[in-house]
């Protein structure tokens, strides 16, 4: 659920970024949240993902009540993707009872990010790297992952990027390609390979990328993104789930917000109607042989990691 489209950060990418004047934004109340969280657990999901940009207003108070009230209401695990914060933050967001957290790196390239990503304030130097350290130690299930075919993105500091998601140990490792958006300083990017070993921002790169995170991580959930539905809308999803990919994320945003949640252009414009995008959805899934799973899905490295520490129940 994409609960905010406001943000104050100048990513050369996203099409959220505080520079676009032109985009109407929106911050969902608690109430519509809840709503559709209740909907999400008549569906059968176990799970929720709560996405924004870096919105100022949502604040650790107002966040940490949201997250106690679908906790209390719902037994769904809560992902939170809400950007660079606090290590204070993130503590009173698991003390609240966030299950995990999704940030991805981008690229391990630091030129290459410094450049696409300036920092909130002068002088500050984001650290993505550091912050995911600090997600796992707070106990968070921790997911990354990057963008492919970033202009100025090289073959070898993508084969940088995966070996990182096995260094980090992650969690989950969502990847799909850039798409340039015409609002942002990349929106007439070239995104086709040249000699020079840029990485192509095509579909089949994306699937490449999914595949070798599942070689190298395969205890990791593995979304197929929606950027892969992007640029293959018929087949993308199901491309990807046969690729590495174990894990589908339906949109459940209202659709009055769906369109203004505009990372890049072209978001598959899903059906209006929740029931029947995700009964489309399943039907997809039984199509490819596979079953759709129920609980809360926490991935097996996690599920490992965590059996090994005694918990309070001696469980
Ligand atoms: N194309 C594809 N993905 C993008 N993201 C941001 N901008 C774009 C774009 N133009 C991805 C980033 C971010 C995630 C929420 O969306 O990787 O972490």
């Amino acid at each position: 659920m994409e609960f905010s489209n406001r943000c104050s950060r100048r990513c050369a990418y996203c099409g959220l970024n505080a520079h676009r004047k032109d985009l109407r934004r929106y911050r969902m109340t608690h109430e519509e949240i809840l709503a559709a969280t209740r909907l999400a657990v008549r569906l059968g999901y176990g799970t929720v993902v709560l996405q924004s940009g870096e919105d100022e207003g949502a604040t650790r108070d107002g966040l940490g009540e949201l997250v106690r009230s679908i906790k209390a209401e719902t037994p769904l695990a809560v992902t939170l993707s809400v950007g660079e914060c606090s290590e204070a933050d993130l503590a009173a967001w698991k003390q609240a009872g966030a299950d995990r957290y999704l940030l991805r790196f981008e690229t391990s390239d630091r030129n290459l990010y410094d450049r696409l990503h300036p920092p909130r304030r002068p002088g500050e130097r984001s650290d993505r790297l550091g912050l995911l350290g600090t997600l796992r130690k707070l106990g968070y299930e921790t997911g990354s992952g990057v963008l492919v075919g970033l202009p100025g993105q090289t073959f070898e500091s993508l084969a940088e990027d995966l070996q990182r998601f096995a260094e980090l140990d992650l969690d989950m490792i969502g990847c799909g390609p850039f798409i340039p958006h015409p609002g942002t300083a990349l929106g007439g990017e070239q995104t086709t390979p040249t000699p020079d070993g840029q990485v192509p921002a095509t579909e089949l790169m994306g699937y490449k990328v999914i595949a070798l995170a599942r070689l190298l991580c395969p205890d990791a959930n593995i979304p197929s993104t929606t950027a892969l539905s992007t640029l293959n809308r018929t087949a993308g999803r199901e491309r990807g789930l046969a690729r590495g990919a174990n894990v589908v994320m339906p949109n459940l945003t209202p659709a009055r917000y769906r369109n203004l949640y505009e990372i890049y252009p072209g978001k598959p414009t899903a059906d209006v109607d929740l029931h029947d995008q995700d009964a489309r959805l399943r039907a997809q899934i039984a199509a490819l042989g596979r079953s759709v799973g129920t609980g809360p899905g926490a991935s097996p490295a996690y599920r490992q990691r965590t059996a090994a520490v005694p918990t309070a129940q001696g469980a």
